[in-house]
């Protein structure tokens, strides 16, 4: 088992990697002196997987255990699901001294981190990610939220978890599409921090779609690793955190224009990705052997890379509405080769765009 730590003073907490680790989840919890008395919460497609592992080793180790199951997907993020939670905690006496478990991807995560921060004004809670995106991304930082019908996450607060248990074990029966969506952010964090990282997910490509645990678990600690020193400098993204956001500007319009749902969040990234790093080329911060890998690494893991067409005008109005918009100028973030980055202010984004959605770089694509 591997273990990294998240120094953020009081609020610091351990992320567990390992495979097969929920078989032990109450030895994890009570390292953290995690509450005794739990709500485990999944949903209809995670709990009939991995539920009663989870809730064996709780209820064998004393810990009472309610289970509350949400309906699966990103349509369910919303307010009323965390009406469902709160029912459920009040009508089942839970005090300040209980805890919340989120058994999911990320979207149990979010939403479970928010009813969390905001259930008796705040009680402790654990993530138990089991999609490659939650591992290697949403159970860590400290980012929860729900949706509200006029856009994603607009609801939401800094919350951190006592404790993240990333058993690798569970993406053996996540959809391939899942698998590769939690790539794209596994490739991000190789462009952003980390050129030997990116090299070796050249090399170990085959090994990660494989599923081999020890490449997975190597792979889920390097991200995990990179996220959490950029989250222990910049907890709440007022700088540096941004530049977790490489290739979501465009991702997000991608995601917004083509209907959320059509994409999943992963795939609209890789696209987004091609778009950074092709407009970093452009204002001569890599070269376009470094787009290229880039790109081809994405289509190694199975990830799209083609932009859906839109007319410029409306990528441009859907990458306004993008939290990265100061004053009306667009900020990005470019890689400055590959391993590095900077978050750079564009003149003229229309041209920019423009040309880009012209000359996209996909020569070489089957
Ligand atoms: P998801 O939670 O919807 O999971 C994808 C699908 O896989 C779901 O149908 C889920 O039930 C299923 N699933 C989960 N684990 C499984 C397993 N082991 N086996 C089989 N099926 C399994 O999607 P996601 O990609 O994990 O998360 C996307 C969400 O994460 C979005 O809401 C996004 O806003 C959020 N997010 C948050 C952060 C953050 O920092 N908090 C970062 C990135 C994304
Ligand atoms: N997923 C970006 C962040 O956590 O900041």
């Amino acid at each position: 088992m591997e273990e990294l730590n998240v120094g953020l003073g009081d609020r610091s907490y351990p992320i567990l990697i390992g495979s097969s680790l929920l078989l032990k989840s109450a030895e994890h919890l009570s390292r953290v002196s995690f509450p005794r008395r739990v709500a485990l919460i999944s949903n209809e497609t995670v709990a009939p997987l991995y539920e009663g592992e989870v809730r064996k080793s709780l209820e064998d180790a004393g810990y009472n255990v309610t289970t509350i199951l949400l309906p699966d997907g990103e349509a369910y993020k919303t307010l009323a699901s965390l009406e469902i939670i709160y029912d459920a905690l009040i009508k089942e006496n839970f005090d300040r001294s209980t805890g919340l478990i989120a058994l999911g991807g990320g979207v149990i995560g979010d939403i479970v981190g928010f009813a969390a921060a905001t259930y008796l004004r705040g009680i402790p809670f654990a993530q138990i990610p089991t999609t490659l995106l939650a591992q290697v991304d949403s159970s860590v930082g400290g980012k929860t939220a729900v949706n509200h019908p006029l856009g994603k996450n607009l609801i939401g607060a800094f919350y951190q978890p006592q404790i993240v248990l990333i058993d690798v074990a569970t993406l053996k029966t996540l959809p391939a599409r899942e698998l590769s969506a939690g790539l794209a952010e596994v490739v991000k964090y190789g462009v952003i921090k980390d050129r030997s990282f990116f090299d070796w997910l050249v090399q170990q490509g085959e090994d990660l779609l494989n599923l081999s645990s020890e490449t997975l678990i190597a792979a889920v600690k390097r991200s995990c690793q990179i996220k959490a020193n950029v989250v222990e400098v910049d907890e709440k993204e007022s700088s540096i955190r941004a530049i977790l956001n490489y290739g979501h500007t465009f991702g997000h319009a991608v995601e917004m224009l083509s209907g959320y749902g059509n994409y999943r969040h992963g795939e609209a990234v890789a696209i987004g990705m091609v778009a950074a790093a092709d407009i970093s080329r452009r204002l001569g911060r890599c070269s376009s052997q470094d787009v290229e890998a880039v790109r081809d690494l994405l289509v190694s893991f199975h990830l799209p890379v083609l932009p859906p067409s839109f007319p410029l005008d409306d990528y441009l109005h859907a990458m306004g509405r993008d939290k990265k918009v100061q004053e009306g100028r667009l900020r990005l973030v470019l890689n400055c080769g590959l391993g590095d980055c900077s978050i750079e202010t564009v003149a003229e984004p229309d041209r920019l765009f423009g040309d880009l959605l012209e000359h996209w770089p996909v020569t070489g694509v089957a």
